[in-house]
Protein backbone atom coordinates (compact mmCIF):
# COMPACT_ATOMS: atom_id res chain seq x y z
CA UNK A 1 0.00 0.00 0.00
CA UNK A 2 1.96 3.67 -1.04
CA UNK A 3 2.54 5.76 2.13
CA UNK A 4 -0.07 8.06 0.58
CA UNK A 5 -3.12 6.17 0.80
CA UNK A 6 -2.26 4.87 4.70
CA UNK A 7 -4.18 6.07 7.17
CA UNK A 8 -3.37 3.93 10.07
CA UNK A 9 0.00 2.24 10.59
CA UNK A 10 0.19 -0.61 13.65
CA UNK A 11 3.83 -1.62 13.87
CA UNK A 12 4.70 -4.70 16.05
CA UNK A 13 2.25 -3.67 18.71
CA UNK A 14 2.28 -5.59 22.35
CA UNK A 15 1.19 -4.98 25.52
CA UNK A 16 0.62 -6.62 28.65
CA UNK A 17 -1.94 -6.11 31.67
CA UNK A 18 -0.87 -6.34 35.37
CA UNK A 19 -3.01 -8.26 37.77
CA UNK A 20 -3.03 -8.53 41.46
CA UNK A 21 -2.90 -12.21 42.26
CA UNK A 22 -4.70 -13.38 45.47
CA UNK A 23 -5.44 -10.38 47.21
CA UNK A 24 -3.38 -6.87 47.99
CA UNK A 25 -0.65 -9.14 49.41
CA UNK A 26 -0.48 -11.65 46.51
CA UNK A 27 2.02 -9.69 44.35
CA UNK A 28 1.10 -9.18 40.65
CA UNK A 29 0.78 -11.02 37.20
CA UNK A 30 1.64 -9.64 34.28
CA UNK A 31 -1.09 -10.89 31.45
CA UNK A 32 0.64 -10.63 28.03
CA UNK A 33 -2.29 -9.90 25.80
CA UNK A 34 -1.46 -7.93 22.28
CA UNK A 35 1.65 -9.78 20.44
CA UNK A 36 3.46 -7.81 17.49
CA UNK A 37 0.42 -6.89 15.95
CA UNK A 38 1.16 -5.69 12.34
CA UNK A 39 -1.97 -3.50 10.58
CA UNK A 40 -2.23 -1.31 7.30
CA UNK A 41 -5.35 0.49 7.05
CA UNK A 42 -6.48 2.77 3.87
CA UNK A 43 -8.24 6.08 3.94
CA UNK A 44 -11.98 5.25 3.73
CA UNK A 45 -11.38 1.67 4.19
CA UNK A 46 -13.68 0.04 7.06
CA UNK A 47 -11.86 -2.52 8.71
CA UNK A 48 -13.59 -5.45 10.77
CA UNK A 49 -12.21 -7.08 13.47
CA UNK A 50 -13.42 -10.90 14.83
CA UNK A 51 -12.17 -13.15 17.47
CA UNK A 52 -13.59 -14.97 20.44
CA UNK A 53 -14.15 -12.90 23.74
CA UNK A 54 -11.06 -12.36 25.48
CA UNK A 55 -8.35 -12.26 22.11
CA UNK A 56 -7.87 -8.73 22.07
CA UNK A 57 -10.37 -6.94 19.92
CA UNK A 58 -10.57 -4.31 22.60
CA UNK A 59 -7.72 -3.81 23.28
CA UNK A 60 -6.04 -3.05 20.25
CA UNK A 61 -9.04 -0.48 19.50
CA UNK A 62 -7.87 0.90 23.00
CA UNK A 63 -4.60 1.02 21.98
CA UNK A 64 -5.17 2.61 18.84
CA UNK A 65 -6.94 5.16 20.44
CA UNK A 66 -3.86 6.16 22.83
CA UNK A 67 -6.14 5.11 25.76
CA UNK A 68 -3.72 2.15 27.22
CA UNK A 69 -0.04 1.83 27.00
CA UNK A 70 2.11 -0.68 24.55
CA UNK A 71 4.80 -1.65 22.85
CA UNK A 72 5.49 -1.08 18.98
CA UNK A 73 4.15 1.83 17.10
CA UNK A 74 0.71 3.06 16.06
CA UNK A 75 0.57 5.94 13.22
CA UNK A 76 -2.56 7.85 12.06
CA UNK A 77 -2.63 9.99 9.49
CA UNK A 78 0.84 10.54 9.39
CA UNK A 79 0.97 11.61 13.85
CA UNK A 80 2.60 9.06 15.82
CA UNK A 81 0.45 7.89 18.71
CA UNK A 82 1.71 9.44 21.89
CA UNK A 83 0.56 10.70 24.99
CA UNK A 84 2.00 14.18 24.54
CA UNK A 85 -0.19 14.16 21.06
CA UNK A 86 -3.66 13.08 22.78
CA UNK A 87 -5.23 16.47 21.87
CA UNK A 88 -3.93 16.06 17.87
CA UNK A 89 -4.68 12.64 17.82
CA UNK A 90 -8.38 13.01 18.96
CA UNK A 91 -9.03 15.13 15.59
CA UNK A 92 -7.90 11.92 14.25
CA UNK A 93 -9.24 9.10 15.75
CA UNK A 94 -12.65 8.63 17.45
CA UNK A 95 -14.30 5.84 19.13
CA UNK A 96 -17.91 4.37 19.75
CA UNK A 97 -18.48 1.66 22.03
CA UNK A 98 -21.16 -1.10 22.69
CA UNK A 99 -23.34 0.69 25.92
CA UNK A 100 -24.19 4.22 24.66
CA UNK A 101 -25.69 4.98 28.17
CA UNK A 102 -23.01 4.75 30.25
CA UNK A 103 -20.91 7.11 27.22
CA UNK A 104 -23.43 10.17 27.77
CA UNK A 105 -23.26 11.99 30.90
CA UNK A 106 -27.32 12.37 31.90
CA UNK A 107 -27.27 15.45 34.07
CA UNK A 108 -26.28 17.34 30.68
CA UNK A 109 -28.37 18.30 27.20
CA UNK A 110 -27.51 16.61 24.20
CA UNK A 111 -26.56 20.28 22.82
CA UNK A 112 -23.84 20.40 25.62
CA UNK A 113 -22.55 17.29 25.44
CA UNK A 114 -22.57 17.45 21.43
CA UNK A 115 -20.65 20.98 22.04
CA UNK A 116 -18.27 19.47 24.37
CA UNK A 117 -15.25 17.98 21.75
CA UNK A 118 -15.62 21.70 20.51
CA UNK A 119 -15.07 23.68 24.01
CA UNK A 120 -12.68 21.38 25.14
CA UNK A 121 -10.13 22.22 21.84
CA UNK A 122 -11.33 25.64 21.95
CA UNK A 123 -12.33 25.56 18.41
CA UNK A 124 -15.09 28.72 16.93
CA UNK A 125 -17.47 31.07 18.76
CA UNK A 126 -20.24 29.27 20.59
CA UNK A 127 -22.45 30.17 17.48
CA UNK A 128 -20.29 28.40 14.99
CA UNK A 129 -20.20 25.41 17.59
CA UNK A 130 -23.62 25.12 18.11
CA UNK A 131 -24.04 25.33 13.61
CA UNK A 132 -21.72 22.33 13.90
CA UNK A 133 -23.52 20.25 17.15
CA UNK A 134 -26.66 21.26 14.35
CA UNK A 135 -25.07 19.50 11.12
CA UNK A 136 -23.69 16.79 13.47
CA UNK A 137 -27.05 15.72 14.80
CA UNK A 138 -28.54 16.04 10.38
CA UNK A 139 -25.94 13.83 9.67
CA UNK A 140 -26.51 11.37 12.40
CA UNK A 141 -30.33 11.76 11.60
CA UNK A 142 -31.93 13.63 14.19
CA UNK A 143 -33.03 16.61 14.36
CA UNK A 144 -31.40 19.60 15.75
CA UNK A 145 -34.20 20.07 18.18
CA UNK A 146 -32.78 17.17 19.65
CA UNK A 147 -29.79 19.91 21.49
CA UNK A 148 -32.43 20.79 24.02
CA UNK A 149 -32.99 16.99 25.38
CA UNK A 150 -31.66 14.85 27.98
CA UNK A 151 -29.91 11.73 27.45
CA UNK A 152 -33.42 9.97 29.55
CA UNK A 153 -35.65 10.91 27.22
CA UNK A 154 -34.03 9.29 24.22
CA UNK A 155 -34.20 5.46 23.05
CA UNK A 156 -31.05 3.40 22.77
CA UNK A 157 -30.94 3.66 19.12
CA UNK A 158 -31.10 7.57 19.62
CA UNK A 159 -28.33 7.93 22.38
CA UNK A 160 -26.46 5.80 20.13
CA UNK A 161 -27.05 8.24 17.43
CA UNK A 162 -25.79 10.93 19.74
CA UNK A 163 -22.96 9.22 20.39
CA UNK A 164 -21.82 9.16 16.65
CA UNK A 165 -22.77 12.69 16.31
CA UNK A 166 -20.34 13.27 19.40
CA UNK A 167 -17.66 11.17 18.19
CA UNK A 168 -17.88 13.05 14.55
CA UNK A 169 -17.51 16.92 16.09
CA UNK A 170 -13.83 16.93 15.71
CA UNK A 171 -14.62 15.20 12.06
CA UNK A 172 -11.79 12.54 12.59
CA UNK A 173 -10.12 10.33 9.71
CA UNK A 174 -11.31 6.99 11.44
CA UNK A 175 -13.45 5.60 14.19
CA UNK A 176 -12.92 2.67 16.57
CA UNK A 177 -16.61 1.32 16.97
CA UNK A 178 -15.95 -1.20 19.44
CA UNK A 179 -19.55 -3.82 19.34
CA UNK A 180 -21.31 -0.23 18.92
CA UNK A 181 -24.35 -2.37 17.69
CA UNK A 182 -24.24 -5.02 20.15
CA UNK A 183 -26.73 -3.48 23.02
CA UNK A 184 -29.28 -2.22 20.55
CA UNK A 185 -32.65 -4.46 18.87
CA UNK A 186 -32.28 -6.05 15.98
CA UNK A 187 -33.75 -3.69 13.98
CA UNK A 188 -32.62 -0.28 15.79
CA UNK A 189 -28.78 -1.95 15.30
CA UNK A 190 -29.48 -2.28 11.50
CA UNK A 191 -30.29 1.30 11.21
CA UNK A 192 -27.24 2.20 13.03
CA UNK A 193 -25.18 0.05 11.08
CA UNK A 194 -26.87 1.85 7.91
CA UNK A 195 -25.87 5.28 9.70
CA UNK A 196 -22.04 4.19 9.64
CA UNK A 197 -21.90 3.12 6.27
CA UNK A 198 -23.50 6.07 4.80
CA UNK A 199 -21.36 8.32 6.88
CA UNK A 200 -18.30 6.50 5.02
CA UNK A 201 -19.82 7.40 1.92
CA UNK A 202 -20.48 11.10 2.36
CA UNK A 203 -18.04 11.92 4.70
CA UNK A 204 -15.35 9.32 3.57
CA UNK A 205 -15.27 8.22 7.18
CA UNK A 206 -12.65 5.21 7.79
CA UNK A 207 -14.18 2.49 10.25
CA UNK A 208 -12.75 -0.46 12.55
CA UNK A 209 -15.66 -2.59 13.11
CA UNK A 210 -15.35 -4.44 16.60
CA UNK A 211 -17.99 -7.19 16.53
CA UNK A 212 -18.81 -10.69 17.33
CA UNK A 213 -21.75 -10.59 14.48
CA UNK A 214 -19.59 -12.42 11.58
CA UNK A 215 -22.56 -11.80 9.61
CA UNK A 216 -23.10 -8.15 9.67
CA UNK A 217 -18.77 -8.31 9.71
CA UNK A 218 -18.89 -9.53 6.21
CA UNK A 219 -21.83 -6.89 5.25
CA UNK A 220 -20.10 -4.27 6.56
CA UNK A 221 -15.77 -4.21 5.88
CA UNK A 222 -14.10 -4.26 3.24
CA UNK A 223 -10.96 -6.58 4.95
CA UNK A 224 -10.78 -8.42 7.65
CA UNK A 225 -8.23 -9.50 10.71
CA UNK A 226 -9.29 -12.84 12.77
CA UNK A 227 -7.48 -12.63 16.15
CA UNK A 228 -6.12 -15.26 18.32
CA UNK A 229 -4.66 -14.96 21.57
CA UNK A 230 -3.41 -11.44 20.95
CA UNK A 231 -2.33 -12.58 17.65
CA UNK A 232 -3.48 -11.73 14.26
CA UNK A 233 -3.92 -15.42 12.10
CA UNK A 234 -5.65 -14.29 9.49
CA UNK A 235 -6.14 -10.86 7.26
CA UNK A 236 -7.39 -10.41 3.81
CA UNK A 237 -10.24 -9.36 1.86
CA UNK A 238 -13.68 -10.25 3.41
CA UNK A 239 -14.88 -11.68 0.60
CA UNK A 240 -12.09 -13.89 -0.18
CA UNK A 241 -11.71 -15.26 3.81
CA UNK A 242 -15.57 -16.10 4.19
CA UNK A 243 -15.23 -17.98 0.74
CA UNK A 244 -12.43 -19.88 1.24
CA UNK A 245 -11.16 -19.13 4.78
CA UNK A 246 -7.25 -20.59 5.11
CA UNK A 247 -6.27 -20.68 8.71
CA UNK A 248 -7.82 -23.77 11.01
CA UNK A 249 -9.08 -21.07 13.52
CA UNK A 250 -11.10 -19.19 10.93
CA UNK A 251 -12.64 -22.23 9.68
CA UNK A 252 -13.82 -22.97 13.19
CA UNK A 253 -14.90 -19.50 13.70
CA UNK A 254 -16.93 -19.62 10.64
CA UNK A 255 -18.23 -23.18 11.07
CA UNK A 256 -19.49 -22.38 14.69
CA UNK A 257 -21.76 -19.51 13.56
CA UNK A 258 -24.94 -20.67 12.67
CA UNK A 259 -26.46 -19.10 9.08
CA UNK A 260 -23.49 -17.85 8.41
CA UNK A 261 -24.87 -18.63 4.65
CA UNK A 262 -25.85 -15.29 3.16
CA UNK A 263 -29.50 -15.75 2.54
CA UNK A 264 -29.24 -16.21 6.46
CA UNK A 265 -31.05 -13.25 9.15
CA UNK A 266 -27.99 -10.97 9.37
CA UNK A 267 -28.64 -11.02 13.78
CA UNK A 268 -27.90 -14.91 13.85
CA UNK A 269 -24.64 -15.24 13.08
CA UNK A 270 -22.86 -14.44 15.99
CA UNK A 271 -20.37 -17.40 16.65
CA UNK A 272 -20.89 -19.79 19.67
CA UNK A 273 -17.83 -19.56 22.37
CA UNK A 274 -15.38 -22.63 21.99
CA UNK A 275 -13.87 -24.35 24.86
CA UNK A 276 -11.07 -22.92 25.37
CA UNK A 277 -8.12 -25.04 25.72
CA UNK A 278 -6.11 -24.26 29.52
CA UNK A 279 -2.31 -24.98 28.52
CA UNK A 280 -0.71 -22.74 26.27
CA UNK A 281 1.55 -23.70 23.60
CA UNK A 282 5.24 -22.96 24.54
CA UNK A 283 6.75 -21.91 21.88
CA UNK A 284 4.57 -22.62 18.63
CA UNK A 285 1.18 -22.02 17.26
CA UNK A 286 -1.13 -20.62 20.03
CA UNK A 287 -3.97 -23.07 18.40
CA UNK A 288 -2.10 -25.66 18.09
CA UNK A 289 -3.69 -27.25 21.75
CA UNK A 290 -7.09 -27.22 19.76
CA UNK A 291 -6.16 -27.63 16.17
CA UNK A 292 -7.37 -31.68 14.43
CA UNK A 293 -4.48 -30.76 11.77
CA UNK A 294 -1.40 -29.87 14.33
CA UNK A 295 2.26 -31.43 14.21
CA UNK A 296 5.44 -31.60 16.34
CA UNK A 297 6.44 -28.77 14.13
CA UNK A 298 3.20 -26.60 15.10
CA UNK A 299 3.94 -26.79 19.05
CA UNK A 300 7.05 -25.91 18.72
CA UNK A 301 7.97 -23.72 15.84
CA UNK A 302 6.91 -19.81 16.02
CA UNK A 303 4.65 -19.50 13.55
CA UNK A 304 4.70 -16.21 11.72
CA UNK A 305 2.03 -14.36 9.14
CA UNK A 306 2.59 -15.15 5.19
CA UNK A 307 1.30 -14.42 2.65
CA UNK A 308 -0.80 -16.96 0.20
CA UNK A 309 -2.20 -14.38 -2.24
CA UNK A 310 -1.36 -14.95 -5.78
CA UNK A 311 1.00 -12.10 -6.69
CA UNK A 312 -0.27 -9.08 -7.88
CA UNK A 313 -3.82 -9.88 -6.07
CA UNK A 314 -4.73 -8.28 -2.98
CA UNK A 315 -2.88 -9.33 0.50
CA UNK A 316 -4.12 -12.33 2.09
CA UNK A 317 -2.27 -13.27 5.26
CA UNK A 318 -2.50 -16.36 7.20
CA UNK A 319 -0.31 -17.49 10.68
CA UNK A 320 -0.38 -21.46 10.04
CA UNK A 321 2.86 -24.05 8.96
CA UNK A 322 0.30 -25.99 7.66
CA UNK A 323 0.44 -24.60 4.17
CA UNK A 324 -2.51 -26.13 3.15
CA UNK A 325 -4.12 -23.16 1.46
N1 LIG B 1 -7.99 -3.74 32.50
C1 LIG B 1 -7.62 -5.01 32.39
N2 LIG B 1 -6.87 -5.60 33.35
C2 LIG B 1 -6.46 -6.88 33.25
N3 LIG B 1 -6.77 -7.68 32.20
C3 LIG B 1 -7.53 -7.17 31.24
C4 LIG B 1 -8.01 -5.82 31.27
N4 LIG B 1 -8.74 -5.58 30.15
C5 LIG B 1 -8.72 -6.73 29.46
N5 LIG B 1 -8.01 -7.69 30.09
C6 LIG B 1 -7.75 -9.04 29.62
O1 LIG B 1 -7.08 -8.94 28.36
C7 LIG B 1 -7.57 -9.91 27.46
C8 LIG B 1 -8.09 -9.22 26.21
O2 LIG B 1 -9.23 -8.45 26.56
P1 LIG B 1 -10.08 -7.62 25.50
O3 LIG B 1 -11.10 -6.87 26.26
O4 LIG B 1 -9.15 -6.87 24.64
O5 LIG B 1 -10.75 -8.81 24.65
P2 LIG B 1 -11.88 -8.73 23.54
O6 LIG B 1 -11.36 -9.50 22.37
O7 LIG B 1 -12.28 -7.33 23.30
O8 LIG B 1 -13.07 -9.56 24.20
P3 LIG B 1 -14.66 -9.35 24.06
O9 LIG B 1 -15.02 -9.94 22.74
O10 LIG B 1 -15.21 -10.14 25.21
O11 LIG B 1 -14.94 -7.89 24.16
C9 LIG B 1 -8.62 -10.71 28.20
O12 LIG B 1 -8.03 -11.89 28.66
C10 LIG B 1 -9.02 -9.82 29.34
O13 LIG B 1 -9.40 -10.58 30.45
MG1 LIG C 1 -14.06 -6.27 23.57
Amino acid sequence: MPESEMLLQVRGVSNTYITQVHGVWGGKNIKPVLDRVDLDMRHGEIFGLVGESGCGKTTLGRSILGLIDYEGDIIIDGLRQDKKQRREMARKVQAVFQDPSGSLNPAKRIGWLMEEPLRVHRIGTKQERLKKVDEALRLVGLDPSYKARRVQELSGGQKQRVCIGCALMLEPKLIIADEAISSLDVSVGAQILNLFQDLHRRLGLALVFISHNLKVVYYLCDRIAVMYRGQIVELGDAEAIYAAPAHPYTRLLLDAAPGIDIRASFFTSSYQEIPDEPEETASGCRFAGRCTRQTRACRDTPQELISIAPPREAPHLVRCCLKEF
